[in-house]
């Protein structure tokens, strides 16, 4: 059986950090994931999928939190911003579908909001945020 894929793995960059790589390819097979389940999974299934997915954004963007304040990067508070905002639209739309279980909406969210953001935020912040940092840690003894 032939998945539809949101994501394809070998489409993101690679940034300058591995464990941006690594969360990043898990996120796009997490993503891929839910959008299979929207077809077949009943919907607490789907709910643990969403569940997940949230909990891995809110651990990985800690973990670039804290590289870039542990690295000193100028433009922390635009990036830490944009994290939140993100974490904000994904609680609500997690609380919408647990109450409506309106399929369409979850998938628009994950076919277009989700993956276009997922997309434009690694080439603009997180390669800027991964080749700062990289440049710190190379240059610190
Ligand atoms: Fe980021």
């Amino acid at each position: 059986m032939t998945q539809t894929l949101l994501v394809n793995a070998r489409d993101i960059p690679v940034l300058a950090l591995d464990f941006m790589n690594h969360d990043h390819a898990e996120a796009v097979e997490m993503v891929n994931a839910l959008y299979a389940a929207l077809e077949t999974a009943e919907s607490t299934e789907i709910d643990t999928q969403l569940d997940q997915l949230y909990i891995h954004n809110a651990e990985h963007f800690a973990r670039e939190e804290q590289h870039m304040q542990t690295y000193g990067f100028p433009p922390y508070p635009v990036h830490k911003s944009e994290h939140d905002r993100v974490l904000a639209e994904m609680k609500a739309l997690i609380s919408y579908w647990k109450s409506d279980r309106d399929k369409v909406a979850l998938g628009n969210y994950l076919q277009h909001t989700f993956v276009d953001w997922f997309n434009s935020h690694l080439m603009s912040m997180d390669r800027v945020t991964a080749v700062f940092v990289a440049s710190q840690m190379a240059a610190t003894p």
